[in-house]
């Protein structure tokens, strides 16, 4: 049986958040400069995306800079946001085909102009689409987006808007970026890393956490598969008991 037909579609994940991550090795391996490795990940994006739309996966996320990447050289920082301008401008068309929705997470205001125009663009014109929605991180980091919450219900709460004995989870997650956007139920990281890297901390409280050895460039339509069924065959208690569970 292949690894598709395995796969419980009344029971997926309803948004699935990646932590890509390899590509400098995938290259180093080769023998290649970094941003070669960069290149070959653009393919493992298009396949998840369009294995996960197929599937029938509502939200997919997928770390593509943090603000933490910036501290990298700036030739490889130059050339990340050239691939980012050149795949948006050129998977458009396959976004519309499919329906997929794009949108973005991050402080997007501070990235590079040209960056940001094309993203608003991507996200404008795919707004419609209904499928499935892929949310790029960018320039994003967990405590930059807890931060910003915090700021801005401090603000509400020193106006008066907000009273604080009235805060709850939910004023938290209505103040994140990712507001909206359902919590993820697994999160998958390539490359054999076992850290979060500050990922959408807050979002990943009940999260099922997949880590492969696979680096990102080599991750294809299988490797989604096989994380999807490692995710199926565990037991989700939230905090129940396994009896709790059974008896509903
Ligand atoms: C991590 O590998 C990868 C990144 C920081 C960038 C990911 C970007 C892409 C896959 C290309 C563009 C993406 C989109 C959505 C258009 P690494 O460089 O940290 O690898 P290493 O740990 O082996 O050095």
């Amino acid at each position: 049986m292949d690894l598709k037909s395995k796969i419980d579609l009344k029971k997926l994940p309803k948004h699935i958040a990646v932590i890509m991550d390899g590509n400098g090795r995938w290259a180093k391996q080769k023998g290649k400069i970094r941003i070669f490795g960069h290149q070959n990940g653009v393919k493992a994006v298009r396949e998840v995306t369009e294995a996960a739309a197929e599937l029938g996966v509502n939200y997919l996320t997928l770390y593509a800079f943090s603000t933490e990447n910036w501290g990298r050289p700036a030739e490889e920082v130059n050339a990340l946001m050239t691939l980012l301008v050149g795949t948006i401008r050129k998977e458009i068309k396959t976004l519309m085909k499919n329906k997929i929705r794009l949108q973005a997470i991050g402080n997007l205001k501070e990235l590079p102009p040209k960056a940001y125009k094309e993203l608003l663009e991507g996200i404008e014109k795919t707004k419609d689409n209904d499928r499935m929605t892929l949310v790029l991180a960018l320039n994003y980091s967990a405590r930059w987006e807890i931060t910003e919450a915090v700021k801005q219900i401090a603000t509400a709460a020193k106006s008066g808007v907000v009273d604080p004995e009235n805060i709850t989870a939910n004023t938290i997650s209505q103040a994140l970026t990712t507001n909206g956007i359902p919590d993820p139920e697994l999160m998958i990281r390539t490359s054999g890393e076992t850290r979060i890297s500050n990922f959408l901390l807050w979002q990943i409280a009940y999260a099922e956490l997949y880590f492969t050895p696979v680096l990102w460039p080599d991750f294809r339509k299988d490797n989604l598969y096989e994380a999807i069924i490692s995710f199926q065959n565990r037991e989700r208690r939230f905090g129940k008991t396994s009896d709790q569970l059974v008896k509903g």
